[in-house]
């Protein structure tokens, strides 16, 4: 929901000349003005309709601002909703009461003030606003740590599977070639069999520092974003065979602060494994440029294109990926955008205001 989507503002009055008077007094708050002329018209409307304010003449024929306010309450989707009571009558502090045990929030008296009767309009539309932005929120944090779940469920399942068909299969079969040398007279044939089974050990090694280094670059801390994003662009072609490039401006890329380091390292892996997941592109591009006052990074592929909704972020279209790159980028106090690039698609990041936490440079040559 944007700052200002309109809410409802529902008024009601027996008389159709006050609701004329009311809707003039309200038109610059540049909401939805809703009209019943009685109590029950109120209610239909009410049934049909979220509305913010109910804004009423205490005294009507049928029902009377009171009763149409008991009844309002009565229905549990009402019983918050503010009501303003509008009264001709001086109103006795016994009267307030009688409409405060009702629920009712707040009063005002004719003649009305027209300057009086927005402030107190405008503050519980806005009160009711924020009520829906903040359902909206909460429903999208459902979502997503919903998803986020799914999403630690399934790089649990992926990295057991690794572990179990990459690591465990080779240890066992190093495992079963030591068992058997017990057995073996000493001689080539032995020394052949240590030669494998030491062989198969080093597979192992490397495929448990690839799985830690995926996790957490170390080269991130040592060398910087730049290092890490060499050696990872290297890995992705190696394993995906996507042709991959690195553009920095300047070329002697200064060090940044290593939360930012971090957020960039893990926005460019994302948007990468989305590229190889997804795109079916041939090849990808990261480009990082510092500005004066900026830094912006991109990550740019060739292949198919995302949708329209994707590109807009909406709700729903995207995933934790997705959700996960633009919260990194907001804690930064940057912005993530997606555009269909026809072909191909473009991931960008920019943050304001980067702060170099060292001096020091890296080379890219
Ligand atoms: N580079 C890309 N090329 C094509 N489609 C993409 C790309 N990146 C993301 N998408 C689309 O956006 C969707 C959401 O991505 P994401 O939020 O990372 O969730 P997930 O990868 O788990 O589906 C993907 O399912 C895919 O349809
Ligand atoms: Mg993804």
């Amino acid at each position: 929901m944007s700052q200002h989507e309109k809410v409802n503002i529902l008024m009601v009055d027996d008389q159709p000349s006050k609701l004329l008077t009311y809707e003039v007094m309200l038109a610059e708050l540049n909401e939805n003005l809703v009209k019943a002329n009685s109590g029950r018209e109120a209610l239909e409307i009410l049934l049909k309709t979220d509305v913010a304010v109910v804004l009423m003449d205490v005294s009507m024929p049928e029902i009377d601002g009171f009763e149409l306010a008991g009844i309002i309450r009565q229905h549990p989707r009402f019983q918050k909703t503010a009501i303003i009571f509008i009264s001709a009558v001086h109103l006795t502090d016994l009267d307030r009461l009688k409409g405060y045990q009702r629920g009712a929030v707040d009063y005002i008296s004719v003649p009305v003030v027209p300057e009086l009767l927005r402030a107190k309009v405008s503050v519980f539309a806005e009160l009711h606003r924020k009520a829906l932005q903040l359902e909206t929120l909460n429903r999208e944090l459902r979502r997503l740590s919903t998803r986020l779940m799914s999403a630690q469920d399934e790089e649990r399942r992926r990295f057991a599977r690794d572990l179990h068909d990459g690591i465990g299969q080779e240890l066992a079969a190093a495992k079963i070639m030591l068992d058997g040398m017990l057995q073996q007279p000493r001689g080539a044939a032995k020394e052949r069999t240590i030669g494998e089974a030491s062989e198969i050990v080093d597979r192992a090694i490397q495929q448990v520092r690839s799985m830690s280094h995926l996790m957490h670059p170390p080269l991130l801390d040592e060398g910087g974003l730049f290092s890490a994003l060499r050696w990872f662009l290297e890995g992705m072609t190696d394993r995906t065979g996507i042709q991959t490039s690195l553009d920095l401006q300047p070329p002697e890329f200064p060090r940044l602060a290593p939360a930012l380091e971090r957020a960039m390292f893990r926005i460019v892996q994302e948007a990468l494994t989305n590229v190889f997941r997804h795109s079916q592109a041939k090849t990808a591009c990261v480009t990082l440029v510092q500005k004066e006052n900026s830094l912006l990074l991109s990550v740019r592929d060739d292949g198919k294109g995302v949708a329209e909704e994707t590109a807009q972020l909406r709700p729903g279209s995207i995933g934790v990926g997705i959700s996960g790159m633009r919260e990194r980028a907001r804690e930064l106090g940057g912005e993530l955008r997606m555009k269909n690039d026809n072909p191909g698609t473009t991931v960008e990041v920019l943050i304001p205001a980067v702060i170099a936490s060292a001096q020091e440079t890296f080379v890219t040559a």
